[in-house]
Protein backbone atom coordinates (compact mmCIF):
# COMPACT_ATOMS: atom_id res chain seq x y z
CA UNK A 1 0.00 0.00 0.00
CA UNK A 2 1.50 3.26 -1.17
CA UNK A 3 0.23 6.20 1.63
CA UNK A 4 2.22 9.11 0.47
CA UNK A 5 0.92 12.57 0.99
CA UNK A 6 2.35 14.52 -1.93
CA UNK A 7 2.83 17.92 -2.18
CA UNK A 8 0.48 19.59 -5.00
CA UNK A 9 0.60 23.26 -6.47
CA UNK A 10 0.96 25.72 -3.16
CA UNK A 11 3.06 23.50 -0.73
CA UNK A 12 0.61 22.54 2.31
CA UNK A 13 0.48 19.45 4.55
CA UNK A 14 -3.13 18.37 3.06
CA UNK A 15 -3.41 14.91 2.28
CA UNK A 16 -6.09 13.31 -0.02
CA UNK A 17 -9.52 11.70 1.84
CA UNK A 18 -7.96 8.53 0.24
CA UNK A 19 -4.60 8.34 1.99
CA UNK A 20 -6.28 9.70 5.27
CA UNK A 21 -8.12 7.43 5.30
CA UNK A 22 -5.85 4.25 4.18
CA UNK A 23 -3.64 5.61 6.61
CA UNK A 24 -6.06 5.41 9.84
CA UNK A 25 -7.60 2.23 8.52
CA UNK A 26 -3.99 1.08 9.15
CA UNK A 27 -3.65 2.41 12.16
CA UNK A 28 -6.88 1.08 13.75
CA UNK A 29 -6.07 -2.66 12.70
CA UNK A 30 -2.52 -1.64 14.40
CA UNK A 31 -4.25 -0.60 17.44
CA UNK A 32 -6.79 -3.50 17.26
CA UNK A 33 -4.22 -6.50 16.78
CA UNK A 34 -2.30 -5.13 19.52
CA UNK A 35 -5.34 -4.69 22.06
CA UNK A 36 -6.46 -8.18 21.16
CA UNK A 37 -3.35 -10.01 21.54
CA UNK A 38 -2.16 -8.42 24.95
CA UNK A 39 -2.70 -11.85 26.73
CA UNK A 40 -0.20 -13.81 24.55
CA UNK A 41 2.38 -10.75 24.54
CA UNK A 42 5.34 -10.43 26.82
CA UNK A 43 4.85 -8.27 29.70
CA UNK A 44 8.15 -6.56 29.95
CA UNK A 45 10.19 -5.43 26.84
CA UNK A 46 12.84 -3.17 27.90
CA UNK A 47 15.38 -1.88 25.41
CA UNK A 48 19.19 -0.60 26.25
CA UNK A 49 19.89 2.50 25.33
CA UNK A 50 22.79 1.05 22.77
CA UNK A 51 19.80 -0.40 21.36
CA UNK A 52 17.62 2.38 20.95
CA UNK A 53 20.11 4.71 20.05
CA UNK A 54 20.90 2.43 17.46
CA UNK A 55 17.39 2.00 15.89
CA UNK A 56 16.44 5.44 16.24
CA UNK A 57 18.88 8.17 16.05
CA UNK A 58 19.46 10.48 13.04
CA UNK A 59 18.67 14.08 11.68
CA UNK A 60 15.70 15.00 11.69
CA UNK A 61 14.75 14.07 7.20
CA UNK A 62 14.40 16.79 4.50
CA UNK A 63 12.33 14.29 2.98
CA UNK A 64 9.08 13.04 4.06
CA UNK A 65 8.64 8.97 4.44
CA UNK A 66 6.18 7.11 2.59
CA UNK A 67 3.27 6.12 5.62
CA UNK A 68 2.88 2.88 5.24
CA UNK A 69 6.75 2.36 5.36
CA UNK A 70 6.29 4.87 8.93
CA UNK A 71 3.86 2.35 9.95
CA UNK A 72 6.11 -0.68 9.72
CA UNK A 73 8.88 1.79 11.36
CA UNK A 74 6.74 1.50 14.15
CA UNK A 75 5.79 -1.85 14.14
CA UNK A 76 8.46 -3.35 14.20
CA UNK A 77 10.79 -0.85 15.89
CA UNK A 78 9.26 1.43 18.63
CA UNK A 79 5.47 -1.22 19.61
CA UNK A 80 8.10 -4.54 20.45
CA UNK A 81 10.45 -2.21 22.90
CA UNK A 82 7.35 -1.65 24.86
CA UNK A 83 6.36 -3.11 28.23
CA UNK A 84 2.55 -3.37 28.37
CA UNK A 85 1.01 -1.52 31.32
CA UNK A 86 -2.11 -2.23 29.99
CA UNK A 87 -1.36 -6.24 30.10
CA UNK A 88 -3.82 -8.19 32.19
CA UNK A 89 -0.52 -9.63 33.76
CA UNK A 90 0.87 -6.16 34.69
CA UNK A 91 0.85 -5.73 38.65
CA UNK A 92 3.54 -3.72 39.16
CA UNK A 93 2.97 0.12 40.18
CA UNK A 94 -0.37 1.29 39.60
CA UNK A 95 -1.36 -0.21 36.30
CA UNK A 96 -3.05 1.97 33.58
CA UNK A 97 -5.02 -0.02 31.34
CA UNK A 98 -7.31 1.91 28.99
CA UNK A 99 -9.95 0.59 26.59
CA UNK A 100 -10.41 0.49 23.13
CA UNK A 101 -13.29 2.91 23.78
CA UNK A 102 -11.23 5.68 25.78
CA UNK A 103 -8.25 5.08 23.15
CA UNK A 104 -10.80 6.27 20.12
CA UNK A 105 -12.34 8.85 22.39
CA UNK A 106 -8.57 10.22 22.22
CA UNK A 107 -8.32 10.10 18.86
CA UNK A 108 -11.59 11.80 18.09
CA UNK A 109 -10.44 14.46 20.54
CA UNK A 110 -7.24 14.84 18.61
CA UNK A 111 -8.39 14.20 15.21
CA UNK A 112 -10.69 17.03 15.60
CA UNK A 113 -8.54 19.19 17.27
CA UNK A 114 -10.17 20.41 20.24
CA UNK A 115 -9.11 23.11 21.90
CA UNK A 116 -10.54 22.11 25.32
CA UNK A 117 -9.19 25.79 26.79
CA UNK A 118 -12.06 28.39 26.35
CA UNK A 119 -15.56 28.02 25.93
CA UNK A 120 -16.05 29.87 22.63
CA UNK A 121 -13.54 27.07 21.07
CA UNK A 122 -15.42 24.21 22.50
CA UNK A 123 -18.28 24.76 23.91
CA UNK A 124 -19.42 21.05 24.02
CA UNK A 125 -16.30 19.71 25.02
CA UNK A 126 -16.56 22.45 28.13
CA UNK A 127 -20.22 20.96 28.91
CA UNK A 128 -18.81 17.11 28.85
CA UNK A 129 -16.04 18.02 30.94
CA UNK A 130 -18.48 19.94 33.47
CA UNK A 131 -20.85 16.84 33.45
CA UNK A 132 -17.69 14.52 34.02
CA UNK A 133 -16.39 16.56 37.22
CA UNK A 134 -20.18 16.58 38.32
CA UNK A 135 -20.27 12.96 37.83
CA UNK A 136 -17.11 12.62 39.72
CA UNK A 137 -18.19 14.81 42.72
CA UNK A 138 -21.42 13.08 43.31
CA UNK A 139 -19.72 9.57 43.35
CA UNK A 140 -17.75 10.62 46.21
CA UNK A 141 -20.07 12.33 47.55
CA UNK A 142 -19.15 16.18 47.74
CA UNK A 143 -21.09 18.89 48.06
CA UNK A 144 -22.71 20.94 45.07
CA UNK A 145 -20.35 23.79 45.49
CA UNK A 146 -17.67 21.35 44.21
CA UNK A 147 -16.23 21.29 40.90
CA UNK A 148 -13.18 20.69 39.22
CA UNK A 149 -11.04 20.20 36.30
CA UNK A 150 -9.05 17.61 34.30
CA UNK A 151 -5.29 17.17 34.45
CA UNK A 152 -2.86 15.32 33.01
CA UNK A 153 -2.38 13.12 36.47
CA UNK A 154 -2.19 12.86 39.86
CA UNK A 155 0.93 14.17 40.30
CA UNK A 156 -0.40 18.07 38.42
CA UNK A 157 -3.41 17.29 40.77
CA UNK A 158 -1.26 17.07 43.81
CA UNK A 159 0.69 20.68 42.84
CA UNK A 160 -2.94 22.19 42.04
CA UNK A 161 -3.72 21.06 45.35
CA UNK A 162 -1.50 22.39 47.08
CA UNK A 163 -1.40 25.95 45.05
CA UNK A 164 -4.83 26.09 45.86
CA UNK A 165 -4.14 25.66 49.47
CA UNK A 166 -1.21 28.03 49.81
CA UNK A 167 -3.67 30.62 47.77
CA UNK A 168 -6.36 30.48 50.19
CA UNK A 169 -4.54 29.66 54.00
CA UNK A 170 -1.45 31.82 53.12
CA UNK A 171 -1.50 34.39 50.36
CA UNK A 172 1.99 35.55 48.90
CA UNK A 173 3.63 35.12 52.87
CA UNK A 174 4.56 31.30 52.87
CA UNK A 175 8.08 30.75 53.96
CA UNK A 176 7.00 29.82 57.71
CA UNK A 177 3.92 27.56 55.98
CA UNK A 178 3.66 24.29 57.06
CA UNK A 179 2.34 20.88 55.52
CA UNK A 180 2.06 17.49 56.60
CA UNK A 181 1.67 14.01 55.25
CA UNK A 182 2.82 10.72 56.12
CA UNK A 183 5.95 8.73 54.93
CA UNK A 184 3.57 6.86 52.66
CA UNK A 185 2.79 9.98 50.32
CA UNK A 186 3.24 9.99 46.99
CA UNK A 187 6.79 11.51 45.94
CA UNK A 188 4.33 14.31 43.55
CA UNK A 189 3.70 16.14 47.04
CA UNK A 190 7.15 16.61 48.00
CA UNK A 191 7.83 18.21 44.36
CA UNK A 192 5.28 20.14 44.31
CA UNK A 193 6.03 21.78 47.28
CA UNK A 194 8.86 22.12 46.11
CA UNK A 195 8.27 23.59 42.77
CA UNK A 196 5.71 26.26 44.71
CA UNK A 197 9.02 27.18 46.92
CA UNK A 198 8.72 25.70 49.69
CA UNK A 199 11.10 24.19 51.63
CA UNK A 200 11.85 20.86 52.52
CA UNK A 201 11.32 21.06 55.95
CA UNK A 202 8.19 22.87 54.84
CA UNK A 203 6.73 19.20 54.20
CA UNK A 204 6.50 17.45 57.64
CA UNK A 205 6.04 13.54 57.43
CA UNK A 206 3.84 12.72 60.43
CA UNK A 207 4.60 8.85 61.76
CA UNK A 208 2.01 6.45 60.97
CA UNK A 209 0.69 3.64 63.19
CA UNK A 210 0.65 0.07 62.56
CA UNK A 211 -1.70 -0.24 60.30
CA UNK A 212 0.47 2.51 58.35
CA UNK A 213 -1.97 5.02 58.52
CA UNK A 214 -1.23 8.61 59.45
CA UNK A 215 -1.15 8.77 63.46
CA UNK A 216 -3.68 11.61 64.90
CA UNK A 217 -1.58 12.16 68.13
CA UNK A 218 1.24 12.22 66.14
CA UNK A 219 0.14 14.87 63.91
CA UNK A 220 -1.59 16.75 66.92
CA UNK A 221 1.93 16.87 68.12
CA UNK A 222 3.18 18.21 65.28
CA UNK A 223 1.09 20.36 64.08
CA UNK A 224 1.13 21.80 68.00
CA UNK A 225 5.32 22.17 68.03
CA UNK A 226 5.15 24.16 65.15
CA UNK A 227 2.91 26.52 66.02
CA UNK A 228 4.44 27.41 69.47
CA UNK A 229 7.79 27.52 67.04
CA UNK A 230 5.93 30.16 64.80
CA UNK A 231 5.16 27.96 62.11
CA UNK A 232 2.16 28.26 60.07
CA UNK A 233 -0.15 24.99 59.41
CA UNK A 234 -1.93 25.39 56.99
CA UNK A 235 -2.16 22.10 54.72
CA UNK A 236 -2.45 18.21 55.24
CA UNK A 237 -2.16 15.73 52.19
CA UNK A 238 -3.46 12.23 53.52
CA UNK A 239 -3.58 9.17 51.07
CA UNK A 240 -6.92 7.64 49.86
CA UNK A 241 -4.69 4.60 48.63
CA UNK A 242 -1.28 5.04 49.27
CA UNK A 243 1.13 3.90 46.12
CA UNK A 244 3.09 1.12 48.21
CA UNK A 245 0.38 -0.81 49.82
CA UNK A 246 -3.39 1.15 49.33
CA UNK A 247 -3.14 2.30 52.96
CA UNK A 248 -6.49 5.03 53.49
CA UNK A 249 -5.64 7.74 55.97
CA UNK A 250 -8.26 7.53 58.69
CA UNK A 251 -10.33 10.64 56.72
CA UNK A 252 -13.61 11.15 58.95
CA UNK A 253 -10.99 12.49 61.83
CA UNK A 254 -8.76 14.01 59.57
CA UNK A 255 -11.16 16.03 58.58
CA UNK A 256 -12.37 17.10 61.96
CA UNK A 257 -9.03 18.04 62.80
CA UNK A 258 -8.35 19.85 59.62
CA UNK A 259 -11.41 22.05 60.50
CA UNK A 260 -10.86 22.68 64.20
CA UNK A 261 -7.45 23.77 63.06
CA UNK A 262 -7.93 25.82 59.72
CA UNK A 263 -6.08 23.62 57.97
CA UNK A 264 -7.05 22.62 53.82
CA UNK A 265 -7.37 19.02 53.47
CA UNK A 266 -6.45 17.46 50.37
CA UNK A 267 -6.91 13.95 50.06
CA UNK A 268 -4.58 12.09 47.31
CA UNK A 269 -7.06 9.65 45.87
CA UNK A 270 -5.10 9.54 42.36
CA UNK A 271 -4.89 5.33 42.61
CA UNK A 272 -7.59 4.83 44.99
CA UNK A 273 -10.52 7.57 44.87
CA UNK A 274 -12.53 5.59 42.34
CA UNK A 275 -12.79 2.69 44.46
CA UNK A 276 -16.10 4.84 45.82
CA UNK A 277 -18.16 3.67 43.20
CA UNK A 278 -17.76 0.31 44.75
CA UNK A 279 -19.80 -0.48 48.21
CA UNK A 280 -16.69 -1.79 49.98
CA UNK A 281 -14.35 1.14 48.61
CA UNK A 282 -17.02 3.47 49.62
CA UNK A 283 -16.83 2.34 53.27
CA UNK A 284 -13.45 2.35 53.03
CA UNK A 285 -13.30 6.16 51.30
CA UNK A 286 -15.52 7.38 53.91
CA UNK A 287 -14.86 10.95 54.85
CA UNK A 288 -13.28 12.08 51.29
CA UNK A 289 -16.28 14.07 50.73
CA UNK A 290 -15.23 16.48 53.56
CA UNK A 291 -11.73 17.28 52.14
CA UNK A 292 -11.22 20.61 50.36
CA UNK A 293 -9.47 19.19 47.48
CA UNK A 294 -9.39 15.39 46.21
CA UNK A 295 -6.82 14.34 43.15
CA UNK A 296 -8.42 11.23 41.13
CA UNK A 297 -6.73 9.72 38.23
CA UNK A 298 -9.15 8.23 35.59
CA UNK A 299 -6.10 6.54 33.74
CA UNK A 300 -5.73 4.19 36.98
CA UNK A 301 -8.73 2.70 38.50
CA UNK A 302 -11.19 4.64 35.44
CA UNK A 303 -9.77 2.94 32.47
CA UNK A 304 -9.47 5.48 30.28
CA UNK A 305 -5.70 6.03 28.24
CA UNK A 306 -3.26 7.83 29.64
CA UNK A 307 -3.45 11.26 30.49
CA UNK A 308 -6.56 11.63 32.27
CA UNK A 309 -5.80 13.61 35.71
CA UNK A 310 -8.40 15.61 37.92
CA UNK A 311 -8.51 17.88 40.70
CA UNK A 312 -11.74 18.27 42.33
CA UNK A 313 -12.67 21.46 44.95
CA UNK A 314 -14.95 21.52 47.80
CA UNK A 315 -15.86 25.10 46.79
CA UNK A 316 -15.13 25.60 42.90
CA UNK A 317 -14.29 29.36 43.03
CA UNK A 318 -11.18 28.85 44.80
CA UNK A 319 -10.05 27.33 41.21
CA UNK A 320 -10.85 30.80 39.32
CA UNK A 321 -9.72 33.04 42.12
CA UNK A 322 -6.22 30.98 42.00
CA UNK A 323 -5.71 30.71 38.57
CA UNK A 324 -8.07 33.31 36.60
CA UNK A 325 -6.01 36.16 34.72
CA UNK A 326 -7.07 38.50 32.20
CA UNK A 327 -4.69 39.30 29.21
CA UNK A 328 -5.72 41.49 26.88
CA UNK A 329 -5.11 39.29 24.18
CA UNK A 330 -8.18 37.11 25.61
CA UNK A 331 -10.70 39.78 25.80
CA UNK A 332 -12.78 37.77 23.36
CA UNK A 333 -12.81 34.63 25.37
CA UNK A 334 -14.54 36.47 28.29
CA UNK A 335 -18.06 34.34 28.56
CA UNK A 336 -19.28 35.10 32.20
CA UNK A 337 -19.94 32.67 35.26
CA UNK A 338 -22.66 30.72 32.93
CA UNK A 339 -19.96 30.01 30.02
CA UNK A 340 -16.47 29.41 32.35
CA UNK A 341 -13.14 28.67 30.45
CA UNK A 342 -11.12 26.04 31.67
CA UNK A 343 -8.37 27.55 30.99
CA UNK A 344 -9.30 30.22 33.83
CA UNK A 345 -9.25 27.09 36.02
CA UNK A 346 -5.91 25.44 35.89
CA UNK A 347 -1.99 26.04 35.15
CA UNK A 348 -2.85 25.41 31.21
CA UNK A 349 -4.42 27.50 28.62
CA UNK A 350 -3.87 24.82 25.82
CA UNK A 351 -5.45 22.08 26.28
CA UNK A 352 -6.71 18.81 24.81
CA UNK A 353 -9.91 17.45 25.22
CA UNK A 354 -9.41 14.58 28.02
CA UNK A 355 -13.24 14.75 28.76
CA UNK A 356 -14.19 12.86 26.33
CA UNK A 357 -12.42 9.61 26.37
CA UNK A 358 -13.63 9.57 30.10
CA UNK A 359 -17.21 10.34 28.63
CA UNK A 360 -17.60 7.91 26.17
CA UNK A 361 -16.03 5.22 28.24
CA UNK A 362 -18.42 5.43 30.89
CA UNK A 363 -21.56 6.19 28.80
CA UNK A 364 -20.60 3.15 26.65
CA UNK A 365 -20.12 0.48 29.52
CA UNK A 366 -22.03 2.23 31.87
CA UNK A 367 -21.20 2.12 35.33
CA UNK A 368 -22.67 -0.63 36.83
CA UNK A 369 -20.05 -2.65 34.28
CA UNK A 370 -17.04 -0.53 35.71
CA UNK A 371 -18.39 -0.49 39.25
CA UNK A 372 -18.08 -4.41 39.30
CA UNK A 373 -14.86 -4.68 37.46
CA UNK A 374 -13.37 -2.68 39.99
CA UNK A 375 -15.32 -4.60 42.75
CA UNK A 376 -13.37 -7.57 40.93
CA UNK A 377 -10.12 -6.23 40.48
CA UNK A 378 -10.44 -5.30 44.78
CA UNK A 379 -11.59 -8.94 44.83
CA UNK A 380 -8.64 -10.61 42.96
CA UNK A 381 -6.13 -8.88 45.23
CA UNK A 382 -7.59 -10.63 47.86
CA UNK A 383 -7.53 -13.69 46.43
CA UNK A 384 -3.86 -13.18 45.47
CA UNK A 385 -3.20 -12.27 49.39
CA UNK A 386 -4.74 -16.01 49.99
CA UNK A 387 -2.34 -17.67 47.38
CA UNK A 388 0.68 -15.68 48.55
CA UNK A 389 -0.38 -17.18 52.11
CA UNK A 390 -0.39 -20.70 51.02
CA UNK A 391 3.68 -20.04 49.82
CA UNK A 392 5.61 -21.89 52.57
CA UNK A 393 8.26 -19.13 52.82
CA UNK A 394 5.98 -15.84 52.10
CA UNK A 395 5.28 -13.73 54.21
CA UNK A 396 2.48 -10.98 54.01
CA UNK A 397 3.87 -7.71 55.11
CA UNK A 398 0.78 -5.27 54.25
CA UNK A 399 -2.82 -6.92 54.03
CA UNK A 400 -5.04 -6.21 51.07
CA UNK A 401 -5.93 -2.50 51.52
CA UNK A 402 -8.29 -1.50 48.45
CA UNK A 403 -6.06 -3.56 45.76
CA UNK A 404 -2.74 -4.02 46.53
CA UNK A 405 -0.90 -6.46 49.21
CA UNK A 406 2.75 -6.01 49.86
CA UNK A 407 4.91 -9.59 50.55
CA UNK A 408 8.10 -10.73 50.47
CA UNK A 409 9.95 -14.48 50.62
CA UNK A 410 12.17 -15.53 53.34
CA UNK A 411 13.64 -18.62 53.48
CA UNK A 412 13.84 -20.59 56.61
CA UNK A 413 16.73 -19.79 58.82
CA UNK A 414 17.22 -16.85 57.05
CA UNK A 415 17.12 -12.92 59.14
CA UNK A 416 19.28 -11.22 57.77
CA UNK A 417 17.68 -8.20 56.05
CA UNK A 418 20.23 -7.66 52.78
CA UNK A 419 20.05 -11.59 52.48
CA UNK A 420 16.51 -11.32 52.40
CA UNK A 421 16.15 -8.52 50.35
CA UNK A 422 18.86 -9.55 47.28
CA UNK A 423 16.63 -13.39 47.30
CA UNK A 424 13.49 -11.23 46.93
CA UNK A 425 14.81 -8.91 44.20
CA UNK A 426 16.14 -11.90 42.15
CA UNK A 427 13.13 -13.08 42.25
CA UNK A 428 11.22 -10.23 41.03
CA UNK A 429 14.02 -9.97 38.28
CA UNK A 430 13.24 -13.73 37.08
CA UNK A 431 9.61 -12.71 37.32
CA UNK A 432 10.89 -9.87 35.09
CA UNK A 433 12.88 -11.57 32.70
CA UNK A 434 10.20 -14.31 32.02
CA UNK A 435 7.84 -11.96 30.13
CA UNK A 436 4.83 -13.71 31.81
CA UNK A 437 4.18 -11.04 34.57
CA UNK A 438 5.50 -7.80 36.21
CA UNK A 439 5.70 -6.77 39.87
CA UNK A 440 7.42 -4.15 41.79
CA UNK A 441 8.79 -3.05 45.04
CA UNK A 442 8.94 -1.09 47.43
CA UNK A 443 10.07 -0.87 50.87
CA UNK A 444 7.46 -0.68 53.88
CA UNK A 445 8.92 -0.33 57.79
CA UNK A 446 12.43 -0.51 56.13
CA UNK A 447 11.51 -3.99 54.58
CA UNK A 448 12.13 -4.15 51.41
CA UNK A 449 8.95 -5.68 49.37
CA UNK A 450 7.14 -7.39 46.51
CA UNK A 451 4.07 -5.72 45.76
CA UNK A 452 1.40 -7.01 43.78
CA UNK A 453 -1.54 -4.36 42.34
CA UNK A 454 -4.40 -5.52 40.63
CA UNK A 455 -6.35 -2.57 38.65
CA UNK A 456 -6.60 -3.91 35.34
CA UNK A 457 -10.18 -4.69 33.96
CA UNK A 458 -9.13 -7.71 31.87
CA UNK A 459 -7.10 -9.63 34.52
CA UNK A 460 -8.46 -13.23 35.55
CA UNK A 461 -8.02 -15.39 38.52
CA UNK A 462 -6.31 -18.06 36.17
CA UNK A 463 -3.71 -14.43 35.85
CA UNK A 464 -3.34 -13.78 39.58
CA UNK A 465 -2.74 -17.73 39.68
CA UNK A 466 -0.08 -17.89 37.22
CA UNK A 467 2.23 -15.29 38.77
CA UNK A 468 1.68 -16.59 42.49
CA UNK A 469 2.62 -19.73 41.29
CA UNK A 470 5.72 -18.47 39.40
CA UNK A 471 6.87 -16.77 42.10
CA UNK A 472 6.29 -19.76 44.33
CA UNK A 473 8.95 -22.47 41.73
CA UNK A 474 11.28 -19.26 42.42
CA UNK A 475 11.36 -19.10 45.80
CA UNK A 476 12.09 -22.70 45.57
CA UNK A 477 14.09 -22.64 42.93
CA UNK A 478 16.46 -19.71 44.24
CA UNK A 479 16.65 -20.72 47.82
CA UNK A 480 20.11 -21.01 49.39
C1 LIG B 1 -1.31 7.95 45.29
C2 LIG B 1 -0.74 8.54 44.04
N1 LIG B 1 -0.71 9.87 43.89
C3 LIG B 1 -0.21 10.46 42.79
C4 LIG B 1 0.31 9.69 41.77
C5 LIG B 1 0.88 10.37 40.55
O1 LIG B 1 0.01 10.19 39.50
P1 LIG B 1 0.44 10.42 37.97
O2 LIG B 1 1.41 9.34 37.68
O3 LIG B 1 -0.84 10.28 37.25
O4 LIG B 1 1.04 11.77 37.87
C6 LIG B 1 0.30 8.31 41.88
C7 LIG B 1 0.86 7.47 40.81
O5 LIG B 1 0.92 6.29 40.88
C8 LIG B 1 -0.24 7.71 43.03
O6 LIG B 1 -0.26 6.39 43.20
Amino acid sequence: MDLRSEPTGEVTLEMTRESMRSFGYRVIDSIVNQMSGLREQSVVNVATRDETEALFREDAPEEGTELGALMREFEEKVAPRQSHVDHPRMFAFIPGAGTFVGAMGDALASGYNIYAGTWIESSAAHQIEMVVIDWFRSWLGMPDTAGGTLLSGGSVANLTALVLAREARLGSEFTEGMIYTSEHAHSSVDRGARILGFRSDQVRKVAVDSDLKIDLGALRGAVEEDRSAGRIPFCMVANAGSTTTGTIDPLPQLAGFCAENRLWLHVDGAYGGFAALDERGRRLLEGIERADSVSLDPHKWLYTPFEAGCILVRDAKFLLDTFRVYPDYLIDVAGGPDHPNFSDQGIQLSRSCRALKIWMTVKHFGLARIRAVIGRTMDLAAYGQELIERVPVAEIVSPVSLSVVTFRFVPEGVSDEDTIERFNKQILRRVWESGRAMLSSSRVGGKYVIRLCVVNHNTRKADVEEVVDLMASLARELTP
